[in-house]
């Protein structure tokens, strides 16, 4: 294989630390969206600025994968703790991403409310048919981080200062939760150990061109345990994912 690395950040923050760090970096526009080519180690590695959102992070994930027949693609970045032992700069590696935002409400009549914990998920890639009428999509699509980049990713801790390193969980949707009934419902109903808005997503599109995929998301707040939000671990993160990607290139 010899198709570039595909590094994904939804927001500057998220994206240009690593895209300062290429060598013989050229940015390229496509659409909306902002990508930087460049090698690590001589080995070539793309930077993509996704934006954010769950459209935005499918339809990125979709040019990359099309136009540069990435080997791997790692989608990383901030995300809101939902584990209240996970601090501010703790990072979590996605064993699995799941949608936060495919569900199908109860039936309730005019006056009877919502509660949004009374929601089954939906997995809308469970059949051809209509997802509100079938009976057999209410589990929740979980989606696989590659065994190898998660190996890779595990084998580089050591060189994490700023916190701990953790698999987990990772929830995705467009929304931003800050009800602490909600959030304790997702962990306990899904696991999730952390929130954000690209990567289940990504990694549903990186499943469907079958291209090896990981999510790894540091804590940029966490109102489980009163984590103030910090944008600068965006930066942390990259610097972690920047180890990631050496490490895999070395053993390329
Ligand atoms: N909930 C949702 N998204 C979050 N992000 C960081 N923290 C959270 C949170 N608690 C990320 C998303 C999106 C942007 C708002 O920051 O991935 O890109």
């Amino acid at each position: 294989a010899t198709g570039p690395i595909v590094v994904q950040g939804a927001m500057p923050v998220e994206a240009e630390r690593f895209a300062q760090r290429l060598d013989n970096p050229r940015e390229e526009q496509i659409g909306g969206w902002r990508f930087w080519h460049g090698t690590v180690d001589g080995y070539p590695v793309v930077v993509s600025e996704t934006l954010k959102g769950m459209s935005n992070a499918a339809a990125a994930t979709a040019i990359a994968a099309t136009r540069f027949q990435p080997v791997a693609i790692i989608n990383q970045g901030t995300a809101g703790g939902h584990d209240p032992a996970l601090k501010v700069y703790d990072i979590v590696l996605g064993r699995y991403s799941v949608s936060l935002g495919a569900f199908k409400t109860p039936k309730k009549a005019a006056g009877e409310g919502s509660d949004s914990r009374q929601w089954q998920p939906m997995d809308l890639l469970a059949s051809k048919g209509s997802a509100g009428e079938d009976k057999n999509v209410h589990s929740i699509r979980q989606f696989p981080a590659d065994a190898k980049l998660l190996a890779i990713a595990e084998g580089v801790k050591a060189s994490y200062t700023r916190g701990k390193v953790v698999e987990g969980v990772i929830g995705s949707a467009d929304v931003w939760n800050s009800e602490l009934d909600r959030i304790s419902h997702f962990r306990a109903s899904y696991h999730t150990s952390v929130e954000e808005m690209e990567t289940a997503s990504a990694a549903q599109i990186a499943a469907s061109f079958a291209i090896p995929f990981i999510g790894i998301r540091v804590l940029s707040n966490n109102i489980t345990n009163q984590g103030k939000y910090d944008p600068q671990t965006g930066l942390a993160c990259q610097d972690y994912v920047y180890q990631v990607v050496k490490a895999y290139i070395a053993k390329t």
